[in-house]
């Protein structure tokens, strides 16, 4: 047998070499490599614990520390060459390592294993990914808050059905979506906790038999905590999955606003204009100006929730310890997070750039019949009970429907054929201002409301 045909690492057993087909199925090299910093990181984390432990003395640790630091620069420097036969990330850098070291490299994978290093690597990888997805989801916030501010006075239809129900501000709308953004933060920021807990130490699944000192390499790496079960350590990709739904959340929040801003650049609507830098055009129908960019982050959306499935129907069926199903968690969580991330920032960059088209919003608003409950609500101000001035508002809009006229449009005398107790006043109700300011509460779609909002979503971000 040549040992030389056989993987380095774990051919002493093997008495003929792995099947070249089987070697490249087996092999993860070519997505996993995107962990090379992080596996590193964890590597050079190590080996200053084993020197600490007195496993390496500080000669090696710091051969092997710099001997890393190289290797990374011939990573980003595009000269380190990848080998598939040495199937993934940790064995082509501590292969390069032992190259350029000797015996020495051949000593920094002591009282470790692949198992609990992939597992360290996922979840600083990770981590860092979680804090530059919050800083593209702050961006977003800080536009909403910016374009809310600015169109706190516009009225637009707010629908139900997407029938017109009644108005609301656009400035109330974009707030909506505020919301919804910072319960993805919530989300994230909490996922975040549970991500950054440390597996390293517990070697294959059991443990190792060095005098390894966990809380150095905890501290050394920033986790928050030394997860407590070596079997658990190894083998659970819970936080991945965990990461995996709260994306979901957002990107499902970010493909319903997708949806609204191609609603409302479509001829059909015109509330809005998107600049053309976020649109592309049509190769045989010259009029075209397409918003690609909503309609690609509503389509990218699926890929996110499939991620999702994934990685849950990866787990459900392991049992206890590492089994190599879970080399099978890199390729949708990576996507995940790249998806979420330039979703985010392809929303900051377009947002602040929505132009609003206020007349067309405003007139969709005012043809619709949009104060219809409006003038119920003034109705029973005037002492009718409400199942009974609902009644009358449907027989004013049918009428209003046949003789093509808005409510606001009709004369005191033609909306006193339907109920005596309507006077002059009413028409300051039937107004869309009327309408918007009248829901003067937390929450409501008062601009005053809008405003005062905007200053609580500022003071939440500059909390975090
Ligand atoms: N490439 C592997 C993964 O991504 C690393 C761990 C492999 N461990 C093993 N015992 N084969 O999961």
């Amino acid at each position: 047998m040549s040992s030389e045909k056989t993987n380095q690492s774990w051919g002493g057993r093997f008495s003929e070499p792995v099947d070249a087909f089987v070697a490249r199925f087996t092999a993860s090299v070519d997505f996993d490599k995107r962990l090379y910093r992080h596996d590193i990181l964890g590597s050079q984390a190590h080996a200053r614990m084993l020197t600490q432990a007195g496993v390496l003395s500080e000669a090696e640790r710091d051969a092997i520390v710099a001997g890393l630091d190289e290797i990374r620069g011939e990573i980003e420097a595009g000269t380190f060459e990848w080998r598939v036969d040495l199937e993934d990330v940790h064995m082509n850098i501590e292969a390069r390592l032992t190259e350029r070291l000797g015996v020495v490299g051949k000593k920094l994978h002591t009282g470790r294993s692949r198992n609990d290093q992939v597992a360290t690597d996922i979840r600083l990888w990770l981590r860092d990914e979680i804090d530059a997805i919050l800083v593209e989801l702050n961006r977003l916030q800080e536009g909403l808050l910016q374009l809310a501010e600015t169109e706190a006075d516009t009225i637009m239809p707010g629908f139900t059905h997407l029938q017109t129900a009644q108005p609301v501000t656009f400035g109330h709308h974009l707030l909506a979506w505020f919301e919804m953004l910072s319960r993805d933060h919530e989300r994230l920021v909490d996922c975040r906790k549970r991500v950054n807990r440390m597996p390293l130490g517990s070697a294959a699944l059991a443990g190792t038999t060095y005098p390894i000192q966990r809380q150095v390499t905890c501290e050394l790496l920033g986790f928050e905590a030394i997860g407590g079960n070596s079997l658990d350590g190894v083998s659970d990709r819970d936080f991945a999955i965990e990461f995996c739904a709260a994306a979901s959340l957002a990107m499902m929040h970010l493909s319903r606003c997708s949806e609204e801003l191609v609603l409302w650049t479509s001829a059909q609507f015109q509330f809005i204009d998107l600049p053309d830098r976020f649109c592309t055009g049509s190769s045989i129908m010259p009029q075209k100006k397409n918003p690609d960019v909503p309609e690609l982050v509503r389509g990218k959306t699926g890929r996110v929730f499939g991620a999702l499935t994934g990685l849950l129907t990866l787990m459900k069926g392991q049992p206890l310890a590492y089994n190599k199903d879970n080399q099978e968690d890199k390729e949708p969580l990576f996507d995940a997070a790249d998806t979420l991330r330039d979703s985010l920032r392809a929303f900051a960059d377009m947002v602040p750039a929505i132009k609003p088209r206020r007349e067309i919003m405003r007139e969709a608003a005012r043809r619709g019949f949009s104060t219809a409950t409006d003038l119920a609500d003034y109705l029973v101000r005037k002492g009718l009970p409400f199942r009974d001035c609902h009644e009358i508002v449907g027989h004013a809009v049918k009428y209003g429907v046949d003789s093509g006229k808005d409510l606001a449009e009709m004369s005191l005398d033609e909306l006193r054929r339907f109920s005596d107790q309507i006077e002059q006043d009413v028409f300051a109700v039937l107004t869309l201002e009327g309408s918007v300011n009248a829901r003067d509460h937390i929450g409501g779609t008062a601009p005053a409301q809008v405003r005062a909002a905007v200053q609580r979503g500022r003071a939440l971000l500059a909390q975090r």
